[in-house]
C-alpha cells in the first residue's frame, strides 16, 4: 500500500492479548492488507531495575498497586519517537468513548494507547503527556486491554477500504443518532413467526418509512438519552 497506514501503538503488560479478535474478520483482513498496523510495547521492558518492577503501593495507603511514572514515561516516549498521534489512557475514570471520538481518531494518523492495570497509573505521567483519559462504559474491567481492542475496532472499521459495502458504516446506529431498526431474512416464516408484511411488499418508500418509525420507537424506549440528543440536534438543524 502506497499510503501510510493508520497506526496503533499499544502499551501493555500483556502484549499476548493482541491482536486477539482484531487479527480476524474485517480488522484482520485490513491488517493483512496493510490498511492499519499494530505495534506492541511491553511496559515491563521499560523498567530500569533488575527485578523489572513496574508498580508500587499507593502513597496514602490502600489496596492495589500503581504503575510507576518513570516506567510509563519511558514507554510513552519510545512510542512517540516515530509516531505523532494522540495518547489515550484507558481507564474507567475517563470520558466515555463514543462514535464521534472514533471518527476523530480514524481521521488522524492513529493512536498511542496506554492500557491500565492494577489500581491505576501515577497521575503525574498522565498530566505530563497530556493523555486523553477514555472509558468504554460504566462497568469495571480488570484492565484496559479489552477496552483498547474496542477502541481500535471502532476506528479500524471507519478506515478507507475496510468495510466491503461503503454505505454500511454510515447507515447504522449512532451515525444518524438513532438505534437501528430490526432486521429479517429468509425464511419468511420461521417457527410460526412471520416477517412484517411491508418488508415483503417491494415498496421501497414504505420500507424506509417503517424502518425510520421502528428506529425512533426503539430509541425512545431503550435510550431516552439518545432520543433527547437526537431531538435537540434536529431542532438545531431546523433553526439554521
Ligand atoms: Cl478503559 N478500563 C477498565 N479497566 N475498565 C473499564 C474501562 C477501561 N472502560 C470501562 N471499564
Amino acid at each position: 500500500m502506497a499510503e501510510i497506514p493508520w497506526r496503533a501503538k499499544v502499551l501493555t503488560l500483556f502484549p499476548a492479548m493482541f491482536p486477539g479478535p482484531l487479527g480476524l474478520s474485517l480488522a484482520g483482513k485490513a491488517l493483512t492488507e496493510g490498511r492499519w498496523s499494530l505495534d506492541l510495547l511491553d511496559i515491563r521492558d521499560f523498567s530500569s531495575d533488575k527485578h523489572r518492577t513496574v508498580d508500587e503501593p499507593p502513597f496514602g495507603g490502600g489496596a492495589g498497586l500503581v504503575l510507576k511514572p518513570d516506567v510509563v514515561d519511558a514507554a510513552v516516549n519510545a512510542a512517540k519517537l516515530d509516531h505523532d498521534a494522540p495518547v489515550l489512557y484507558l481507564t474507567p475514570r475517563g470520558r466515555l468513548f463514543d462514535q464521534a471520538l472514533a471518527e476523530e481518531l480514524a481521521a488522524g494518523p492513529g493512536v498511542i494507547i496506554l492500557c491500565g492495570r492494577f489500581e491505576g497509573v501515577d497521575e503525574r505521567v498522565i498530566e505530563a503527556h497530556n493523555m486523553r483519559e477514555v472509558s468504554i462504559g460504566d462497568y469495571v474491567l480488570s484492565g484496559g486491554e479489552p477496552a483498547a481492542l474496542v477502541v481500535m475496532d471502532a476506528c479500524i472499521r471507519l478506515l478507507p477500504g475496510v468495510m466491503g459495502n461503503a454505505d454500511t458504516a454510515g447507515e447504522e446506529s449512532f451515525s444518524a443518532g438513532l438505534l437501528e431498526y430490526p432486521h429479517y431474512t429468509r425464511p419468511a416464516e420461521w417457527q410460526g413467526r412471520t416477517v412484517p408484511e411491508v418488508l415483503l411488499s417491494g415498496h421501497h418508500g414504505k420500507v424506509a418509512d417503517w424502518r425510520r418509525t421502528q428506529s425512533e420507537a426503539a430509541t425512545k424506549e431503550r435510550r431516552p438519552d439518545l432520543w433527547e440528543k437526537h431531538l435537540r440536534e434536529q431542532s438545531r438543524r431546523e433553526d439554521k
